[in-house]
């Protein structure tokens, strides 16, 4: 894949964030979404699908094995699906972009259907470690060609009918788990994964509303989640959550900029996604949640968010699994805090989309903060609620979070902060900036 040119950008203090707004559909449910609703026999409609280009690579990947989907001009996805065991072979390589969502789960995909397929993507995911789930499809039947390191581009051969098998997942990682139970859909007999930690649970939530035969319980061990294939997976009406993982910018950018006060509409809460929310609570951010309620089987609320002093804290490790993606913007708030905030425990933000850990220590010592990195984590010591320096230049790495950090983190620096580029914000929130000129007046 051709890398686009990069688009730098400088973003400085703007004042205070104040409105309401509306955040884009959850990226992880997004996926899944259009995934299962490609297996099930029929039409499922999609609202509130994130449009960014991770979402787009998973629909025209599945188009590419036989699926119909089609976008509504009131917004709303229609797929029709060709039904478990009825993915057609692709004729060319499947292009997954910077998406390691896609990659990971359409591998399991594809590991159970007569199919072969070449996955190919840009610099940054051909970077990262595919033998999480070349391992366990292997074992399942696929044979699985990679390049050196275990990376794209690799070819998957899938085999069907595959063998069920039983895998306790040796990294807490709902991609994983995912590959693994989307093969067991075409497997079969009853297939098993055991998570020691939990990870999100949307496939689970999800596929039980499609009518997989699915149950998890809950044992000393973890959580043991039973799948048994040859499902039969019927269409949905879903309606999609706000991504509390775009949420978390503006969290962020209102607790560390005087004055700011946003209400945040229709945010998922699903308590496998609510690491940050509770860091940020312990750091002493101001954050309401507003009308509680149920949208598309996960919890939902508004979240209103106002400027708050922020202390330091030792961040739980136990909260990683649940804030997986929002390391980058915690860091951000850590720098704001009074006090030497400590992020450890988290090994696996080194291979996401950039080395998220390489990657903000580069970016905020830049700014002129005091940054100490950890083999898992990083230790900030906060301005106490002053602008920080700024005025540098920083890498966002192909790694929309890092962009979108780092320009959060401009919003109160005493120089402006350039971003060397804003190109992969479009992978997960296509309108990130339109709605930081909305909430800064600039609109
Ligand atoms: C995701 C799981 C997480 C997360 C990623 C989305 C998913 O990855 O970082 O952005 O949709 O299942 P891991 O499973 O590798 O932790």
């Amino acid at each position: 894949m051709k890398a686009p040119s990069p688009t730098p950008m400088t973003i400085g203090a703007r004042g205070a964030l104040r409105g309401t707004l509306t955040i884009p559909g959850d990226k992880s449910i997004s996926h899944r979404a259009l995934m299962f609703a490609s297996l099930a026999v029929g039409e499922s409609r999609i609202e509130g699908l994130l449009e960014g280009e991770d979402v787009l690579a998973t629909a025209a990947a599945m188009r590419a094995m036989g699926a119909t989907i089609e976008r509504d001009p009131d917004g709303v996805w229609r797929v029709l699906g060709v039904g478990v065991g009825g993915l057609l072979q692709p004729t060319t390589a499947l292009d997954m972009g910077n998406s390691g969502t896609s990659t990971r789960l359409l591998m399991g995909l594809v590991a159970s259907h007569p199919i072969t397929a070449t996955f190919v993507g840009d610099a940054s995911l051909s970077g990262r470690p595919m033998a999480r789930v070349i391992e366990p499809l292997s074992r399942m039947g696929a044979d699985i060609t990679a390049s050196p390191g275990g990376r794209l581009p690799l070819m998957l051969r899938g085999l069907c009918p595959a063998v069920p098998i039983e895998y306790t997942l040796p990294v807490a990682s709902a991609q994983v788990k995912s590959a693994i139970l989307l093969a067991a859909l075409n497997t079969p007999g009853t297939t098993r994964v055991i998570e020691p930690v939990a990870t999100r649970d949307h496939s689970e939530r999800m596929l039980a509303g499609f009518g997989a035969a699915l149950s998890v319980e809950r044992t000393l061990a973890g959580r043991i989640i039973s799948l048994t294939g040859e499902a039969e997976l019927r269409p949905q009406s879903i309606t999609i959550p706000g991504d509390p993982s775009s949420a978390a910018f503006w969290m962020v950018a209102a607790s560390i900029v005087p004055g700011s006060d946003v209400t945040i509409a229709n945010v998922g809460l699903n308590p496998t996604r609510t690491g940050l929310l509770s860091a940020l609570r312990l750091m002493g951010a101001d954050i309401e949640a507003i009308d509680p309620r149920t949208v598309g089987g996960e919890p939902v609320a508004d979240l209103r968010v106002r400027h708050a002093a922020l202390s330091a804290i030792d961040v739980p490790a136990d909260l990683a699994p649940g804030m997986i993606d929002e390391y980058p913007v915690l860091f951000v708030a850590a720098a704001f805090a009074s006090g030497r905030t400590v992020a450890r425990g988290a090994h696996e933000l080194r291979v996401k989309e950039s080395d998220r850990i390489a990657a903000m220590n580069a970016a905020l010592g830049a700014c002129g903060v005091a940054v100490e990195e950890y083999d898992d984590g990083l230790a900030i010591t906060g301005s106490g609620g002053e602008a920080i320096p700024g005025g540098a230049t920083v890498a966002s790495k192909l790694d929309h979070r890092i962009a979108m950090s780092t320009a959060v983190a401009g919003l109160h620096a005493t120089n402006p902060v350039t971003i060397d580029d804003i190109a992969p914000i479009r992978t997960s929130y296509p309108d990130f900036l339109a709605t930081l000129d909305g909430l800064t007046g600039r609109a």
